[in-house]
């Protein structure tokens, strides 16, 4: 086991989910530390501003395509080992959540959200696996949620695909010891970024309009720990708070979710169905 600071200038890193919000934001701070960032999302304009944004460190270049898709992920990681001349770390954020109670949702969005969020990271990594093992000093970086600590109404989708992450980041942290790789997990809490715009179903509840953590912030303690070799991190007071009520006050946050499903939005009929 390595004691020392991972090196993060020179870094060959895949950032997926960079076009927006905790992706962009941490493209750019990688990159402003030195690493040469490949640089991934559907929407290429995006990913062109990225790219000529300055950095003052590593570059950035953008390969465009959805992350979904098994053949674009074998493209993805082709174009790393070809154009950055090998791959040292995959940071999976790309994501997206649904809004809705699960019987009025179908099972197509079930398989929607599932998809992006848990299989397209999960099988990402594994087929960087072989390029990542060739690294000096490689590692895995899965964006997921403080939601997968305990889960709330209404995002039953998003919390078992972010819950299941959690647990397979578990095992590929020992699974992937023998070959140097480490494995960071990110509970990630209320963050500014264009989620609750991007719903794959449902609408913007009221209760994402609280205050958020800027999305630099959570790229920078993400960056931080890439650094420090952590292997579980839930940056910001907001998500540190919810993973200690999870640990100690589970029944709490049932009993504070449920009177808010039934008081605020069981009573907006407006909300009763996505
Ligand atoms: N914001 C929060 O409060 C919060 C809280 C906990 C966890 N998270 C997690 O943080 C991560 C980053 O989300 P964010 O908050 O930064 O949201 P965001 O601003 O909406 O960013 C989501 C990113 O994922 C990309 N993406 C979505 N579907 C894709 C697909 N099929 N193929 C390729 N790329 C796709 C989007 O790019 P394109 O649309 O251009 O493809 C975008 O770059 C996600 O994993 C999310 O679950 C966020």
């Amino acid at each position: 086991m390595r004691i020392s600071r991972r090196r993060l200038a020179g870094q060959r890193v895949i950032v997926t989910g960079a076009s927006s919000g905790v992706g962009r934001a941490t493209a750019l701070e990688l990159a402003r530390r030195g690493a040469h960032v490949l640089a991934t999302a559907r929407r290429t304009e995006r990913l062109e501003q990225l790219a000529a944004a300055p950095t003052g460190g590593g570059r950035i270049i953008h390969e465009a395509g959805d992350i979904c898709d098994p053949a674009f992920r074998v493209q993805l990681v082709a174009a790393a080992t070809d154009r950055l001349g090998g791959l040292d770390a995959v940071v999976a954020a790309a994501g997206g959540g649904a809004i809705g109670r699960f019987r009025d949702l179908t099972a197509d969005t079930f398989a929607r959200i599932i998809d992006l969020d848990l299989v397209a990271p999960a099988e990402l990594v594994r087929q960087s696996l072989p390029d990542l093992a060739a690294s000096d000093d490689p590692i895995v970086v899965f964006v997921g949620s403080i939601l997968a600590l305990h889960p709330l109404p209404l995002h039953g989708e998003y919390c078992a695909a972010k819950a299941a992450l959690r647990s397979l980041a578990g095992t590929l942290r020992m699974e992937l010891a023998a070959d140097g790789i480490d494995v960071l997990l990110v509970n990630l809490g209320p963050t500014a970024s264009e989620f609750w715009d991007a719903l794959v179903v449902g609408q913007r509840p009221p209760w994402s309009r609280g205050r958020r953590m800027p999305a630099e912030r959570a790229a920078a303690a993400i960056a931080d720990g890439m650094e420090r070799r952590r292997r579980e991190i839930t940056p910001g007071w907001q998500a540190r708070g919810f993973a200690i009520a999870a640990r100690f006050l589970p029944g709490l946050i049932d009993l504070l979710a449920g009177r808010h499903l039934r008081t605020t939005v069981d009573a907006d009929p407006a909300r009763k169905k996505p």
